[in-house]
């Protein structure tokens, strides 16, 4: 595996997971695969489970781990045939190809700008930086998609259920500020690749890029698609069609207790942070059914299961 941006990446999702599985059972049983071998991890967002996990599945391997602060101080220019006498010093040509002379993998968090459409949904950023990595890189979210997210959520569904098809439901939810859709892209995609038994619901004007949804069934009345649901995955994103705007902060569609009643006792799910009363009530992220924290858990055997793919192959 030469890069891990999406679920197109790799022929079987369900197998990698069961690969994380088996890694979470023994984490430290392949910590000479990564000897010798150094990780870097360039974030040009904030963030805390995506490093800590992935810095922490290097680590679990056996490598070196180098995290850097990629936003701050270092303005990278990535169009080609300008002429670079504004605030950015270097080009991602030359970033992109030093980077690769440390780095026996990449990783790359880059989210997108909300403003520009057709440049955020090219994944500009990451498929730059890939044609100029001489490294496998990893995608710790690009513009539109999460995949350690996701293969971390899929995981978690496979050891919550018995079921080879529960019915997993993506539903929006309010939030106060405008919030990429890659989480959300990303999570339908390797549900749709993992044969789960998907529908979406959020409120009119939400609707998801196309090539994401493709006939995954999408119901407005957010109860009605709740109903029988094995898994409820919540998150907010800002429109699609209105690029990056905020349409609804509709509180009729936070998830409760009283949601989660109409489901067939099923769990609650989210990638994290998650703003407490606007997108889930405490008693629903507190209670006995939310699988939060161990998705976050599940983060690190999800990348080291990714990782230990790249290592293997070099
Ligand atoms: N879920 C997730 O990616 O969290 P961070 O933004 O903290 O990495």
């Amino acid at each position: 595996m030469t890069q891990f941006t999406a679920v197109s990446d790799i022929t079987d999702p369900i197998k990698l997971a069961d690969e994380a599985l088996a890694i979470k059972a023994y984490p430290h049983a392949q910590g000479q695969l990564g000897q010798n071998k150094t990780m870097v991890l360039l974030f040009f967002n904030p963030s805390l489970r995506t490093r800590l996990s992935t810095q922490k599945a290097g680590i679990n391997l056996g490598m070196s781990v180098i995290s850097m602060n990629a936003a701050q101080g270092w303005q990278l220019e990535f169009e080609d045939r300008i002429i670079m006498n504004t605030d950015k010093a270097e080009h991602i040509r030359e970033a992109a190809a030093v980077v690769s002379q440390y780095a026996d993998i990449i990783g790359i968090r880059t989210f997108p700008s909300l403003t520009d459409k057709e440049k955020d949904y090219s994944d500009f950023i990451l498929k730059r930086f890939i044609e100029f990595a001489s490294v496998p890189v990893i995608s710790l979210e690009s513009a539109i998609r999460h995949p350690l997210q996701s293969l971390a959520d899929l995981v978690t569904i496979k050891e919550q259920t018995a079921k080879a098809r529960p019915k997993v439901v993506l539903s929006w939810a309010p939030h106060p500020r405008a919030l990429p859709q890659a989480v959300s892209n990303s999570f339908i995609e390797w549900m749709q690749a993992a044969d789960m038994d998907l529908v979406i619901t959020h409120p009119e004007g939400y609707e998801l890029e196309g090539s994401f949804v493709k006939d995954t069934p999408v119901i407005y009345d957010q109860s009605k698609a709740f109903e029988g649901a094995d898994f409820i995955y919540t998150k907010n994103w800002s429109s699609y069609q209105q690029y990056g705007q905020i349409l609804n902060q509709d509180a009729n569609w936070t998830i409760t207790p009283e949601k989660m009643a109409l489901t067939n006792n099923g769990k609650f799910m989210h990638c994290l942070p998650v703003r407490r009363n606007v997108v889930v009530a405490d008693g629903v992220l507190d209670g006995p059914n939310s699988l939060v924290i161990e998705q976050a858990n599940n983060r690190t055997f999800a990348a080291q299961a990714v990782i230990a793919r790249m290592l293997r192959h070099q």
